[in-house]
């Protein structure tokens, strides 16, 4: 799929079927992300891989009961790691670089879901706490967001944007 196509087509599903994602294609999803960029390339960020239904339960309730979570496959939970870009850049990388280093794998990997026809939705409303309790990690990590993934059970039309004249300046 061109690359532009792919950008008009990617869209946020929060509807997925009980098909489990084949094993390739979750792997293609970790190498993209794994091909994103990030400051120093030091990459200070963790990815969790979540299946267990119950633990997808618990990502659900942690992100205020959006239970769409529990629906998909699975759900990745990506977390920023201060103390991996810190030693190198300092404050500047614990509150700014992993965050970002993070959701850029993030944003990678929910295009590549979108190239393989799967379903994925950006989720950033939860409780940072719940969520490591539902991943078993602790305070050092700070969870920035859940991609659950799965195929699609609805066919969202594309959400409305800003005009670029009022975007760009
Ligand atoms: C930082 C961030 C947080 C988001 N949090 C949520 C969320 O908690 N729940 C949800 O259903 N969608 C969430 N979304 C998805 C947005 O609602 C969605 O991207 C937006 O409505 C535009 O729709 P589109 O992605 O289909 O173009 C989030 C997106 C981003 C980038």
């Amino acid at each position: 799929m061109d690359f532009f196509e792919l950008i008009q087509r990617r869209r946020s599903t929060r509807l997925f079927t009980s098909q489990p994602v084949e094993e390739q294609k979750l792997q293609a999803i970790l190498e993209a992300a794994n091909r994103a960029p990030s400051a120093g390339n030091l990459q200070a960020y963790e990815i969790y891989l979540v299946t267990d239904l119950a633990r997808l339960h618990h990502l659900a309730e942690a992100a205020l009961d959006q239970d769409f979570i529990a629906q998909a496959p699975l759900a990745l939970v990506f977390c920023a790691n201060p103390a991996r870009s810190s030693k190198k850049y300092g404050r500047r990388s614990a509150s700014l670089y992993c965050l970002q280093d993070a959701t850029i794998a993030c944003a990678f990997a929910h295009l590549a879901a979108a190239a393989l026809d799967l379903a994925s939705v950006w989720v950033g409303a939860f409780d940072d706490d719940r969520v490591r309790r539902a991943i078993g990690v602790g305070d050092s990590l700070l969870p920035v967001a859940i991609l659950p993934v799965g195929y699609p059970g609805e066919k969202p039309p594309p959400a409305s944007r800003r005009s670029l004249s009022g975007l760009v300046h």
